[in-house]
């Protein structure tokens, strides 16, 4: 028994002296564990005669408390967990960002090149009088042309408890219909030379489907001087499509009819190897000129009216404007 014990402290000792401090709990484990060697012999060392007992107990105490020594020494080489756990090569945490709305992104870069042609940028509420949505578009009551823009009207409690317009007391309230009535809004305030874009949410009552939305973005264009002419309007169109759909694509004006335009136009534009109706635009209408306190006979200017989602949906092929509102975040995070 006392050659067994000792044979086990030389081999555990010189085991423990040259080990790797990461290997700690196994040897400790292996030594001092409960179903290790030395365990096993103490379990004996009660069946021995009692002369051999009292000599082997003492020798398998020391032992035991020798080991327990050793192995703590070897633990306290053990590289602190801390340390042990910071690892400067793990690549960092990145926390998901954020971005724009590809509507948001579409307007910032139509706001940026606008700019970049003299225009500032204007504004108008979402809930608007009759008066500057319709009447004084040259759009009067009951005129067939209002079928053109199915109309969300409030009802007179709510209008009556504000009202969006400066002297549109009795004028009843609406969802704009289009961004057109910031033109109203704009030449009542300010003297040419004109040059304004109004980009913004509007809103039609219609059924919706892929290609129609009851929630949509426009951006109105305004400019009005002396002199201006259709040549003015084609080429700040023409600038304006080709900066933002590329250099390759074609732009017509085609007679059309608006209200508050004479002559009116819709802009068609050559995009991948077929015509698409892109914009309404025209010379703006004398009546309207007169309704914004601006003489038709000295100014004359143009204006035109931008859809955000088609221009949006043609810039990177989206096939359903419903997407553009869905909340959709597979879809969103594809821009
Ligand atoms: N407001 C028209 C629409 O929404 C577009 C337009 C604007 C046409 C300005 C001509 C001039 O249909």
């Amino acid at each position: 028994m006392e050659d067994k014990l000792k044979q086990l402290w030389l081999q555990a000792q010189s085991e423990i002296a040259s080990a790797n401090p990461a290997n700690y709990e196994i040897l400790r484990t292996k030594y001092l564990g409960r179903k290790s060697e030395l365990n096993h012999l103490l379990g004996q060392i009660a069946d021995l005669p009692i002369e051999q007992k009292a000599v082997a107990g003492q020798l398998g105490n020391q032992i035991k408390q020798q080991l327990a020594e050793r192995l703590n020494q070897l633990a306290e080489r053990q590289p602190k967990a801390e340390v042990e756990l910071f690892d400067p090569t793990i690549p960092g945490l990145h926390p998901p960002l954020g971005r724009l709305h590809p509507l948001t992104q579409t307007t910032n870069e139509l706001v940026k090149l606008f700019r970049g042609l003299g225009f500032s940028v204007a504004d108008g509420p979402e809930v608007e009088t009759e008066e500057n949505n319709f009447n004084l578009l040259n759009i009067p009551d009951n005129h067939p042309a209002r079928d053109a823009w199915d109309t969300f009207w409030l009802k007179e409690s709510v209008g009556s408890k504000f009202n969006p317009s400066a002297d549109g007391q009795n004028s009843k309230f609406l969802l704009r219909t289009h961004t057109s009535p910031v033109q109203i809004r704009y030449m009542k305030e300010h003297r040419p030379p004109i040059r304004i874009i109004a980009p913004g949410r509007t809103f039609r009552y219609e059924a919706e489907d892929a290609t129609h939305s009851s929630v949509f973005y426009q951006l109105e264009g305004l400019l009005i001087d002396r002199g201006i002419t259709v040549a003015h309007l084609k080429a700040v169109i023409d600038t304006i499509v080709k900066d933002i759909l590329g250099s390759e694509v074609k732009t017509r004006l085609r007679p059309s009819f608006f209200p508050f335009t004479e002559p009116s136009f819709e802009v068609d534009i050559w995009f991948k190897g077929h015509w698409l109706e892109l914009m309404g635009c025209g010379m703006v209408h004398p009546t309207v000129l007169k309704n914004g306190d601006i003489d038709p006979t000295e100014f004359s200017g143009f204006a035109f009216g931008l859809g955000i989602d088609r221009i949006t949906m043609l810039k990177h092929g989206i096939d359903d404007i419903r997407l553009f509102l869905s909340g959709n975040l597979d879809f969103l995070e594809e821009f």
